[in-house]
């Protein structure tokens, strides 16, 4: 019997545990990472936020499709999964990817060969996000390992060594050979970037290379056959799950789940428990009831129509992105510009972990005042697709629908199936906007999505449409000041009045919740003003002969921030090439718990196990100083 079979063998048996552990322990209220570090003493998987904010909880989910017969690996936050959620999937800690008793995966190796860890409490969820993408694609290109990486926060290496190991795994130079100059920086005499980055190779002197295992995706463990014959045979089961003071129910089909809409109006919809379970977890909302409907083809719909594209509710965030990356190239431009402007948002909307998990639908029916895609998709007039057992029905996906009014919402039997979000025409503009505290994975500060369509061959504004998210409790529409502008020519006189209106009608008032009024009142008429430069650009580009180009100075308004992989340059002082060897001063050593920083199997003070009747200790400083302690 060769290794793999057996390491095979041996982890299904395993997995076969595993499942009948989790099937006992399914209670609704009960999440992934408490589980593993509790139930199964899995400590490797850290606590940080618990809220899917830092990634240090990251494993990789892997499912199996039956329709489409495809095995799923996707990066999630273990404190957001309800175990109940993963019934049929197998789960990846960091145990399993590598260990000093077995065997240490390269990416665990790299990392601490390359000094990518420091306290170490991050290192496993960032070795989890880079397992999850090399198992997907095993010649990432740049942009996805930082893309993997945006949910995975360090707060003590900082991302340059982290960053410089992945590159490692690129299957494209990472360099300004990349940017065209058909040279590397470094062979030129200033430096401009990391040495690190010179033809994709780790050349820093920090680390050696050709120490480093290579990758063999062959060595990886396979998804449990056994799963896969269970997700076959129970696909048309339903699965009711019952906790203390919750049940969850996955019904396998549409009727089946328009039933339990009826039986249940006011049960959520969860699909990835990004939103409901936060505010279970936070404001202590209670559901005695939660529908998972992610088992039900209709939800996973994928189609090109004449209007536009056809996505089910229950596709991830990642889904969505991954489509439009692959259908933008291949339409003409002309109607891809709110699939453009999606994606412009997707990119930066939280981390991986949670665009593998939240979908679609449940972003839209939230309506979280600043969830990123919703202005973009109204702005772009999508429509939802809904149906009930009453039958069908189409609604707008507008302004009044975010705003929740009553006509223009769903009936409490409703659910979402699907969501069309239509072409852009030749003369439409279309353009999303957003500002956070960090760039990304931070909910928007201010986001807005705008939208002008003008006269055929004209700057005539013939529709306007703006709505800005993070001003209310709601996604807002500047819909009067937009009905104003209708008729207007697309110039500055246009863009005075236009920011007038705005200001006059999206009011915040000194008190309003979140503060920060002032800034966000100049972030209304910053994106206006943004907007109003990139129409222009955009019809100078199509009418170059009438719409004169822009100035150097706006021109500058227009670049996008960061595009490229993030670039770091690191110097030292080398030791003497005559230093004894033996003599470590000054020499890059690789911090002696790297390795198990990497693996998980550093054991911080929260790793610990409880203990029947333990004593616990807390330093606290006194309020008064000298005083007696009696
Ligand atoms: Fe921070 Fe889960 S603990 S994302
Ligand atoms: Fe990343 Fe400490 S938080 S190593």
């Amino acid at each position: 019997m060769g290794k793999l079979q057996y390491i095979s063998i041996m982890y299904n048996l395993l997995f076969h545990f595993l499942l009948q552990i989790i099937e006992r322990n399914a209670n609704p209220e009960k999440l992934l990472l408490s589980y593993l570090r509790k139930g199964l003493h899995l400590s490797g998987t850290k606590y940080g936020c618990g809220i899917g904010g830092c990634g240090a909880c990251t494993v990789m989910i892997s499912t199996y499709e039956p329709t489409s017969k495809k095995i799923m690996h996707y990066p999630a936050n273990s404190c957001l999964l309800p175990i109940c959620l993963l019934h049929g999937s197998a789960v990846t800690t960091v145990e399993g990817v590598g260990s000093t008793k077995t065997r240490v995966h390269p990416i665990q190796e790299r990392l601490a060969k390359c000094h990518g860890s420091q306290c170490g409490f991050c290192t496993p969820g960032m070795v989890m996000s880079m397992y999850a993408l090399l198992r997907n694609h095993p010649d990432p290109s740049m942009e996805q390992i930082t893309a993997a990486l945006d949910g995975n926060l360090c707060r003590c290496t900082g991302y340059r060594p982290i960053i410089d190991t992945y590159k490692s795994f690129a299957g494209e130079a990472a360099c300004c050979q990349l940017r065209g100059t058909g040279q590397c920086c470094l062979d030129k005499e200033e430096d401009v970037c990391s040495s690190s980055d010179k033809g994709n190779q780790m050349h820093s002197g920090l680390c050696n290379p050709e120490e480093f295992q290579p990758v063999d995706p062959t060595q990886e463990f396979i998804f449990p056959p056994e799963l896969m014959r269970m997700a076959q045979e129970q696909q048309k089961r339903t699965l009711v799950f019952h906790g203390e003071r919750t049940t969850w129910i996955s019904p396998s089909n549409l009727r089946e789940l328009l039933e339990l809409k009826a039986m249940y109006p006011k049960a959520p919809l969860v699909v990835g428990n990004t939103s409901v379970g936060l505010e279970m977890k936070l404001d202590g909302v209670h559901h005695p009831v939660i529908i998972h409907p992610t088992r039900i083809p209709d939800l996973h719909v994928v189609s090109n129509t004449n209007n536009g594209l056809v996505i089910g509710a229950a596709c991830s965030l990642a889904q969505l992105r991954d489509i439009l990356m692959k259908v933008v190239p291949e339409l003409p431009e002309e109607k891809t510009k709110i699939f453009r402007a999606l994606l412009q948002q997707l990119k930066t909307l939280a981390g991986e972990q949670i665009r593998s998990l939240a979908s679609l639908g449940g972003h839209i029916v939230s309506r979280g005042s600043t969830w990123d895609l919703n202005p973009v998709l109204a702005v772009g007039n999508s429509v939802l697709s809904l149906v009930s057992k009453d039958g069908t029905r189409q609604i707008p996906l507008n302004d009044q629908f975010l705003a929740g009014y009553g006509n223009a919402d769903l009936k409490p039997k409703e659910i979402i199936v699907s969501v069309l979000i239509p072409y852009s025409k030749k003369d439409d503009f279309v353009s999303a906007f957003r500002q956070a505290e960090r760039r990304k994975n931070a909910a928007s500060v201010v986001n807005a999505g705008m939208r002008v369509l003008f006269k055929p061959n004209t700057d005539i504004i013939m529709d306007l449409n703006i709505l800005y998210g993070g001003i209310g409790p709601t996604t807002v529409s500047a819909r009067k000041s937009c009905q104003r502008l209708i008729g207007r020519q697309w110039n500055e006189q246009m863009l005075d009045e236009a920011c007038k209106l705005v200001l006059g009608e999206i009011s915040l008032s000194p008190s309003a919740p979140g503060g920060k009024v002032e800034y966000r009142r100049t972030l209304l008429v910053s994106f206006l003003f943004r907007f109003y430069l990139e129409v222009l650009y955009g019809l100078n580009k199509m009418y170059p002969a009438k719409y004169p180009d822009l100035s150097k100075k706006n021109l500058s308004a227009l670049g996008t921030f960061h595009s490229e992989a993030p670039q770091g340059m690191q110097t030292y002082q080398d030791v003497d090439p005559a230093q004894p060897p033996q003599d470590p001063v000054g020499r890059p050593i690789m911090h002696q718990s790297g390795v198990k920083h990497a693996t998980g199997e550093a054991v911080y003070c929260n790793d610990i196990r409880a203990v029947a009747e333990e004593l616990f200790l807390a330093v606290v400083t006194s309020p008064r100083a000298h005083a007696k302690i009696v």
